[in-house]
């Protein structure tokens, strides 16, 4: 842990840099939280850049906390599409009702309570939008604290989180916590990159322990890659009067919590030889063989959806891939 003293001078000379070479991102026009939140959400999936048109568009669409809260949940899922993690988008408007009925708190103890608000962005909200003097910790936060600090801990372990938690927090007792989580965020994107850092544009060069000892690349430690799992899914279409079924899913370990085709999944040691498609879902590669039939299942939780309303009520590509391969075969 860094002396209090190297912590204020640290904390210090990243605003400084923060403050001369901010990207003009969408959501840092102003404080308000709703925007300030609404972008966290997405950019905990992807990048920045990546980020920006999907962005501006639900920005448009949802202009405010009461249209969010006040509208559809297909809209929202509608408008989520390309970014992935439906769960998110439907968490964001859960949550968008509660903070439009009771008000949007200002610290992370409360937001931490609210669906879809995790530590991460329960502390972005707090800090960025209202200036509460705690640390956020992402990707990008790991890889810079851990080669400034020359840490190497298991980040992925609640000990070794807790201990770069603790360091952040200790970073971010400042006037201006916003300016310096942002700024730690900025470096990592920008400066402190996992490929080639560009250490001559960084403030911290001269005292970063990972640079001084020629091993940047062994900061932070690597998280063990899961072992990714062959499974075979098949699917079976049911179709009638233009709608298709579907059922909760109880049978297949991806796409958990949607509503998908009734079928059956299996664990395979190899890849199949015959299938129609292949799709990935986190650690899991698909292998896809579609079935059509007339018939629909005797029991059990299920819905009919109208085939021009498939992209708004089933977001995963995977799902409606087997429906729309099934129409051109039949
Ligand atoms: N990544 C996560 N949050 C961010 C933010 N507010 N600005 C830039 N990149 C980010």
């Amino acid at each position: 842990m860094p002396k209090q003293k190297s912590a204020i001078e640290d904390s210090q000379a990243l605003i400084e840099w923060y403050r001369g070479v901010k990207r003009d991102l969408p959501w840092r026009k102003n404080r308000d939280p709703y925007r300030i939140w609404v972008s966290e959400v997405m950019l905990q999936q992807t990048t920045v850049a990546a980020v920006i048109p999907f962005y501006e568009r639900f920005m448009k669409r949802f202009p405010t906390l009461k249209s969010l809260a006040e509208a559809p949940t297909e809209d929202v899922i509608e408008n989520w599409a390309g970014l992935g993690y439906y769960s998110r988008a439907r968490n964001l408007h859960k949550s968008a009702q509660v903070l439009h009925s009771r008000g949007f708190p200002k610290t992370f103890a409360e937001f931490i309570e609210l669906p879809g608000f995790g530590p991460y962005t329960a502390r972005a909200v707090a800090s960025l939008a209202f200036d509460e003097k705690t640390g956020v910790l992402d990707g990008n936060v790991i890889r810079v604290l851990s080669r400034r600090y020359g840490l190497k801990l298991e980040w992925w372990k609640p000990q070794g989180r807790n201990q770069l938690q603790q360091l952040a927090d200790a970073l971010a007792q400042v006037d201006q916590p916003a300016d310096l989580n942002q700024g730690l965020m900025e470096l990592g994107a920008t400066v402190c990159t996992p490929q080639s850092p560009t250490c001559l544009l960084c403030p911290w060069a001269k005292v970063c322990v990972a640079r001084h000892l020629h091993a940047i690349p062994e900061y932070p430690l690597k998280k063990p890659r899961r072992d990714r799992e062959v499974w075979h899914w098949r699917p079976v279409v049911v179709e009638h009067d233009g709608s298709v079924l579907l059922v909760p899913n109880d049978y297949a370990p991806f796409l958990k919590g949607h509503w998908i085709l009734p079928g059956e999944a299996e664990i395979l040691s190899a890849p199949p030889s015959n299938f129609d498609y292949k799709g990935t879902v986190t650690h899991h590669d698909i292998f896809v063989s579609i079935g059509r039939s007339r018939r629909k299942p005797k029991a059990g939780e299920m819905k009919w959806v109208p085939m021009d309303r498939l992209s708004r009520e089933i977001p995963a590509s995977m799902i409606r891939k087997a429906i729309e391969k099934s129409r051109v075969t039949s």
